[in-house]
């Protein structure tokens, strides 16, 4: 197995008087994929905004390459290498497709223009399609706006950018609802892309048989805790439900 890159240990996150978070953890190795399932309230798009920067955790570590960090923004996962995806995806729909690609990372022109901050639009949107088109996903002119997208082509372009920027780890909370079955296709031939070229991977999805299909790990949360961690091959569709929903025992992870 290749080295872990991305780590979190312990970690717990209360919102009020719900433990949302309670002690969870979770590796990330190079060119891994780790499914994330739970039912609806375990933990999961809480433990995705702990890796993204997005929520500080109330307790435990994150580590990144060996080493501990603790981001205060999500722009600082993002310059480390870390690409989320939310589960409310977060494009502008009144801007078009190559300006979401670049949210926050506008190409400006050189000179006094780019001093100026003027954005150069034409290399965007070459950029943008050629990105796009780079990670798999074909999306109509650039220069659309997302306004004007389907559901599942707008699902397209944010996961498109997100693993058109990754450099290291790739975080997709449930990035194929609302998606047709091609189209979830082309979705998980992304995943297995990015696994390809050493990016560490975390999926997240209700829709099983896809976890099964994509992952090399699973990790299944209930109730703020982590109860099991093993290789996909260890499980088959009928004891993941089952251990999703607490009808096979685990061996709860209690704070050794
Ligand atoms: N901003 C918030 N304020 C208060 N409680 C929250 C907040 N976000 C999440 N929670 C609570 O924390 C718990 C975990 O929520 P989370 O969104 O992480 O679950 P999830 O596993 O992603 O569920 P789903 O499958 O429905 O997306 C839930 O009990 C939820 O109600
Ligand atoms: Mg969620």
């Amino acid at each position: 197995m290749k080295e872990v890159i991305y780590e979190v240990k312990g970690v717990s996150k209360r919102y009020g008087s719900v433990v949302a978070l309670d002690g969870a953890s979770l590796k990330l190795h190079a060119g891994e994929v780790v499914g994330l399932v739970g039912d609806n309230g375990a933990g999961k798009s809480t433990l995705v905004k702990v890796l993204s920067g997005a929520h500080m955790p109330d307790g435990g570590q994150i580590e990144l390459d060996g080493k501990q960090v603790s981001w205060s923004s999500p722009r600082e996962a993002l310059d480390a290498g870390i690409e989320t995806l939310y589960q409310d995806s977060g494009l502008a729909p009144h801007l078009t497709v190559s300006k979401n690609v670049f949210l926050g990372r506008e190409i400006t022109k050189r000179g006094l223009l780019g001093k100026l901050g003027f954005l150069d639009s034409k290399a965007m949107e070459e950029k943008a399609h050629s990105e796009l088109e780079r990670v798999g996903i074909a999306v109509p002119a650039s220069n659309r706006s997302v306004s004007q997208l389907s559901g599942g082509q707008r699902q397209a372009v944010a996961i498109g950018r997100a693993v058109a920027w990754a450099r290291k780890v790739i975080i997709l909370d449930e990035p194929t609802n609302h998606l047709g079955a091609r189209q979830a296709g082309e979705v998980l031939q992304v995943i297995k892309e990015a696994k390809k070229k050493g990016l560490g991977v975390i999926f997240i999805s209700h829709t099983l048989p896809h976890v099964l299909e994509v992952t090399d790990r699973i990790v299944v949360l209930r109730l703020g805790k982590v109860v099991r961690d093993a290789p996909t091959s260890e499980f088959t569709g009928d004891t993941l439900v089952g251990t999703i929903t607490g009808t096979i025992q685990t061996i709860p992870e209690e704070d050794a």
